[in-house]
């Protein structure tokens, strides 16, 4: 009897002991019931955080210092320092990729949002800062139950350069404009905007830089060395780093696993002290993407030992290591003096002022900021409709033959639902997931409206085989429509998987023809893909009277797969990548990284922005239930560039045919050019306005870029007038060939929808000024 209430008793204290440790989120340091540590003054929350830290690391021995350099940081017993792990990441939702964020007990989901190529088609910066407010308040409530951590290493803003990449889906797309909004947006939403430079979770832009292959033709992202010139560096790939940093304020960035020009990009002083710290002001520590340091000593021979290739990392700027390597070989690197003590109270100092800037220096979490957060604020009704609505947001209508949508209804007449992806779950949340809330498939959706047969037709996305055709044929014959969910999933396109090629995989395609060509009604084809695919034979059949293109569509994107089809949502979603033919690939190593085509080799260049063949679908595109008219209502036709008088020896207008952006005055130096958008269908729409740009020719300038786009909505015969305002020194410039960016004199022609207007740029001194 005694022995069994000792034995109950004991594990109610266990119970108990697992109770406040995973549920209460004891402080991290500084816990006012210690009293040797709470009155120091790096537990001080009046002191400010500069001089908090400095004593803190004031107090630490070159031992524990090596230790906090890994992304499982040790504790410090002695000073009342918890360990903490570093790496959590929430790129559309709270993920449970990074070992510091676990899903279970009062936490067995989060709300999982599209993919981020899908968002980006919303081409919506309140939603991506939305859905970034909603993302860090579930991570907040994670942190407060003990189930997550505070600093985030997402967004993935590399250039969706090549169609094969398998992480384009990660990304916003091949444009750099829409990934610098986008970086900054998500960024903002994430961390808040608190004044006081306060963070409510640490976002990271990743991965700097010009990374984007992973594993290619025996090529991969290990060994991979980007040869990359200056002035793709400076108008393509620095684009969203510079945003995330210098208008996001992200607190974060994470250097490459690949070279660029020969040297690891996390062990080049040029990348991270010259131009992320030193050029973009980074407020904020550089992270190692996971074991990189290893990875360049390991496999790309870059260090004779690897005390020295900690050394290249330390002195290059990194200041925290994803991996063990730092923390293994830091302390020799010091003995054998190719580092000092300073040189890691360097980095020290930007990994803790982040931890500050979060608070968990301050004591008890339930009385901070974002403190009352907790179970009741994850997967919420408000949450959950906003990945829903983000999912319609972001679905593009390709093409939309006879206006065979929107779909009716059906009571009794059924439609069949086709396709390998017809049923999915985790397919619609792609990779760097968590565990969704819950999920409506697209036949879940579907059935929502109307009566449905099923048939998958292929087992799974890679249609090995014709099993299952006679099945979806039959249903076809039956049904008044057939809807198709085809596409790719992750064994197609994922991380260290790169595609082959451009087609939709297996017999996918046969399976189409010969249901379209078998369906009673019309058959509309749902795309589920991160790259695009090339499905021009589905583009030019006329049975397949329907294109949907939907991403990774989230976890409710079967409900707004079904919005869309049935008309409850029109469409307002554009391609944010170019749609290629198969053939573009003839000559396009994934390895060469210029953008620029070179005609001479036959190199058709990347992106819209430099390529001109032929294409699928062109990036911008997009239709609605609706259409759209723009005029311009007003426009200014010339603009005077002032320059500074030092730089010209004339007092008139200059003649020179372009200036250098450092030696314009940009202050307060924009145009506004107002469109009237006008709807001319019958249904209420959002409409997207991408304005272009057409600098004069030279300089190696794209033959066409996006500078800008507005987001509006329009009801049915309805106009709205949209002011554009374009900043001369920032969208009118172009890089040149050496790496300095200009802005060229002369005719720019901006392009919005089908119309074109020209803006003349004449540059005028303003008068020397003495020195
Ligand atoms: C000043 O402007 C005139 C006319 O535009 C031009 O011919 C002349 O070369 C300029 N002088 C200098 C020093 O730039
Ligand atoms: C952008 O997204 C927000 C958040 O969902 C929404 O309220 C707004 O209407 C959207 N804007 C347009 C023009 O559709």
């Amino acid at each position: 009897m005694k022995g069994n209430t000792t034995f109950s008793f004991i594990l109610l204290l266990l119970l108990l002991a697992v109770l406040t440790t995973a549920g209460a989120g004891l402080p991290f340091a500084c816990d006012p019931r210690d009293s040797a540590t709470h009155t120091l003054p790096f537990c001080t929350t009046g002191l400010r955080i500069e001089e908090r830290v400095k004593d803190l690391i004031g107090r630490l021995t070159l031992q524990e210092k090596v230790k906090l350099l890994a992304n499982n940081a040790a504790a410090v017993p002695r000073l009342g320092i918890k360990e903490y792990e570093w790496w959590s990441e929430a790129l559309h939702g709270v993920s449970n990729v990074g070992p510091g964020t676990k899903f279970g007990g009062e936490f067995p989901g989060a709300t999982s949002f599209p993919q981020v190529i899908t968002t980006a088609a919303s081409f919506n910066v309140s939603l991506w800062e939305k859905i970034g407010e909603v993302v860090s308040d579930e991570a907040r409530a994670m942190y407060n139950g003990g189930m997550g951590g505070l600093t985030y290493w997402s967004p993935n803003v590399n250039i969706f350069r090549d169609p094969r990449w398998g992480r384009g889906q990660e990304t916003p797309g091949e444009d750099p404009v829409v990934a610098a909004k986008y970086a900054a947006s998500y960024v903002r939403g994430l961390q808040g905007t608190d004044a006081g430079g306060r963070l409510k979770v640490a976002a990271c832009c990743k991965h700097y830089t010009a990374y984007d292959l992973d594993n290619w033709a025996g090529v991969d992202r290990f060994h991979f060395n980007a040869k990359v010139s200056q002035q793709d560096i400076k108008d393509t790939f620095d684009i969203p780093f510079r945003s995330c940093v210098m208008e996001g304020k992200v607190a974060s960035v994470m250097c490459s696993y690949n070279q660029v020009n020969g040297v690891p990009t996390c062990a080049d002083p040029k990348l991270l002290r010259g131009t992320v710290r030193g050029s973009w002001r980074l407020d904020g520590y550089i992270v190692s993407d996971c074991d990189s340091v290893g990875v360049f000593y390991d496999n790309q021979h870059y260090a004779s030992t690897p005390e020295e290739a900690v050394a290249d990392a330390i002195k290059a700027g990194l200041d925290l290591d994803c991996g063990p390597f730092l923390s293994v070989h830091t302390e020799n690197a010091v003995q054998r003096g190719l580092l000092n003590e300073a040189d890691i109270n360097l980095a020290l100092y930007n990994t803790i002022t982040v931890q500050m800037r979060l608070g968990m220096f301050d004591g008890e979490p339930s009385a901070q900021p974002y403190g009352n957060l907790g179970p009741k604020d994850v997967c919420t009704p408000a949450h959950q409709e906003l990945a829903l609505e983000a999912a319609r947001q972001g679905i593009v209508l390709l093409k939309n033959e006879g206006s065979v949508l929107p779909l009716s209804p059906r009571r009794h007449h059924p439609y069949a639902v086709i396709g390998p992806n017809s049923d999915v779950t985790v397919t619609m949340i792609g990779n760097y997931a968590g565990v969704a809330c819950g999920y409506t498939t697209p036949l879940q959706g579907i059935s929502a409206y109307s009566r449905t047969i099923h048939q998958p037709g292929c087992a799974e996305v890679a249609c090995a085989d014709d099993a299952l055709f006679g099945g979806a044929i039959q249903a076809a014959r039956r049904a008044d429509a057939t809807i198709m969910v085809m596409g790719l999933d992750q064994s197609i396109e994922a991380e260290f998987r790169d595609r082959a090629g451009l087609m939709l995989p297996g017999r996918q395609q046969e399976l189409i023809s010969k249901v379209s060509a078998a369906s009673k009604g019309p058959t509309i084809l749902v795309l589920m893909s991160g790259g695009p695919i090339d499905i021009s034979f589905a583009k030019n059949d006329p049975r397949i009277a329907a294109i949907l293109w939907v991403g990774y569509p989230g976890q409710a994107g079967g409900a707004a797969i079904a919005d869309v089809l049935f008309g409850t949502h029109n469409p307002g979603g554009k391609l944010p990548m170019t749609w290629y033919p198969q053939e573009y690939l003839n000559n396009l190593p994934m390895t060469t990284m210029d953008m620029r085509a070179d005609p001479s080799r036959n190199y058709p260049g990347r992106t819209y922005r430099f390529y001109k063949g032929p294409v699928v679908y062109p990036f911008g595109h997009g239709m609605s239930y609706t259409s759209f008219v723009h005029t311009i209502a007003d426009a200014p036709k010339v603009v005077s560039v002032p320059v500074d008088g030092r730089h010209h020896s004339n007092t008139t207008v200059v003649s020179s045919k372009s200036i250098r952006v450092t030696h314009a005055r940009c202050n307060r130096l924009s145009l506004v050019v107002s469109v009237d958008v006008r709807n001319t269908g019958s249904k209420d729409g959002s409409h997207t306005l991408l304005v272009f740009s057409t600098p004069p020719r030279g300089l190696g300038a794209p033959h066409k870029q996006l500078i800008t786009f507005e987001k509006v909505k329009v009801a049915a015969g309805g106009q709205e007038r949209v002011p554009i305002k374009i900043h001369v020194c920032k969208y009118l410039s172009v890089v040149d060939g050496a790496g300095v960016r200009r802005i060229p004199m002369g005719e720019h022609a901006l392009h919005i929808g089908d119309i074109r207007h020209a803006i003349s740029l004449e540059a005028q001194t303003l008068g020397v000024i003495k020195s």
